[in-house]
């Protein structure tokens, strides 16, 4: 660990000192503590938000032509066959992205403890277990699911799930590891004390999720059971198809070594993720850094050129997750609500953005990767997203799509 004076080296070097406030009043288990986390963390980042505008620059970006759906349609049999006999052979597994503070919904649990039943109780994350159930019993075999949390709710996420007896699914192939945590800052770039012994920290993205679980050993598991695909999702879309076996046919069939679910854009200025290519490489820009110029651009056949929004669904090759996992992802420098303590040293929940987090995102890695198959679903069918309580993506557009889709609630 750390001495005080190497702390108050490292934070003079980045300008953080101030994290020492509270030091004196500290018990000695709590110095210890904020010294281990002081040490712990990289701040070498957090400069950055200065210039966060050319954090963003992209490349030439031109037009990645998606599978749509009557292709689809007219390969089903053949995709779904090549599928089921993947999954069926153990080659499949299943990684849910769950280690968001999901702050937007408001709830202090985990977002898939979430009950968006109205006369029994429906959990996301039960969501989510009935969907993969679905292809358990077309491939008559269990699908490795690997959990993301985050130090802020894996405690409350394993426990749930144990409680719920995992809604069915068989606890063996049910598998947890945590994320890292990044500091988080005001708008200056000065790190937020959460406690007077505590820096205020948050999960740092969704990017690292393979980064993560080979730290926690579970490259081992993959390797050792033949996983040759993993299937990465997001837990806030309670129609979330996973492992989807025409899905993971399809990109297999086009030796696509990455797969992106996608759906057609609803307007041209839709908050999604669109994909296209970079610099010849498969990426995706987000909605904030699409030009009107792109919006507007047309494809060889007049149709819309980048029309086809991410909706955090892939399915990455297992090798070429192995190749990329040392190199680093691009930051994105979010404004975020940042529990914080104010001058007077009271804690404060801020109802309104005060400040930044660091992340890396997972769209980021399809960038590193040769080829993508930007794979067209049913926007109605499969895109129920829970980011808020109320209006666009909430609980209450969720809850409509689930009955139009046959689910009580
Ligand atoms: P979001 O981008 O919606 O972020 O996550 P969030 O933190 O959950 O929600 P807000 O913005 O605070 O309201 C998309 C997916 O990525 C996961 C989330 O759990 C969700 O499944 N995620 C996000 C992580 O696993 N780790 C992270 O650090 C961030």
């Amino acid at each position: 660990m750390m001495t005080l004076a190497q702390a108050k080296e490292k934070l003079a070097q980045y300008g953080q000192e101030h994290v020492l406030k509270y030091y004196d009043e500290l018990s000695e288990k709590e110095k210890e503590s904020l010294l281990t986390q002081i040490e712990a963390t990289d701040m070498s980042i957090l400069s950055s938000c200065k210039n966060r505008e050319e954090l963003a620059k992209k490349g030439v970006i031109t037009p990645l032509a998606a599978m749509q759906l009557p292709e689809i349609e007219a390969n089903r049999e053949a995709f779904t066959a090549t599928g089921i006999e993947a999954i069926r052979a153990g080659k499949v597994g299943a990684v849910l992205l769950a280690g968001g503070m999901g702050t937007r919904l408001g709830s202090d649990n985990p977002k898939g403890m979430y009950n968006v039943g109205i006369t029994r109780e429906l959990y996301i994350f039960e969501c989510l277990v009935n969907n993969l159930m679905d292809v358990v019993r077309a491939a008559d075999a269990w699908v490795h699911l690997f959990v993301m949390t985050s130090d802020k709710n894996h405690e409350a996420t394993v426990s749930f799930l144990k409680e719920h007896d995992y809604f069915g699914y068989n606890a063996e192939y049910v598998h947890f590891f945590m994320q890292e945590m990044a500091a988080a800052t005001d708008y200056e770039g000065k790190i937020y004390l959460e406690e007077k012994g505590k820096l205020s920290t948050s999960p740092n993205g969704n990017g690292g999720w393979f980064v993560s679980m080979q730290k926690a050993g579970l490259l081992d598991l993959v390797k050792k059971e033949g996983i040759e695909w993993l299937n990465v999702f997001a837990v806030d879309n309670v129609l979330q198809r996973i492992a989807d076996p025409c899905f993971v046919g399809a990109t297999i069939q086009k030796n696509c070594v990455v797969g992106a679910k996608v759906v057609r854009k609803n307007a041209p200025d839709e908050k999604v993720g669109v994909i296209c290519l970079e610099d010849g490489r498969p990426s995706i820009v987000e909605y904030y850094e699409l030009t009107d110029e792109l919006m507007n651009a047309k494809d060889e056949n007049g149709d819309p050129a980048y029309y086809f929004g991410v909706i955090l669904n892939y399915l990455f090759r297992v090798p070429e997750l192995i190749d990329i996992v040392e190199n680093s992802l691009p930051l994105h420098i979010v404004e975020k609500k940042i529990p914080y303590l104010n001058e007077a040293g009271e804690a404060v929940k801020p109802e309104t953005p005060n400040g930044y987090k660091f992340e890396s995102l997972v769209l980021d890695m399809i960038h590193q990767m040769q080829s993508c198959l930007p794979y067209e679903v049913v926007r109605e069918r499969e895109f129920a997203p829970i980011k808020n309580k109320t209006g666009v993506d909430s609980v209450e557009s969720a809850r409509a799509l689930l009955v139009k889709n046959g689910v009580e609630l």
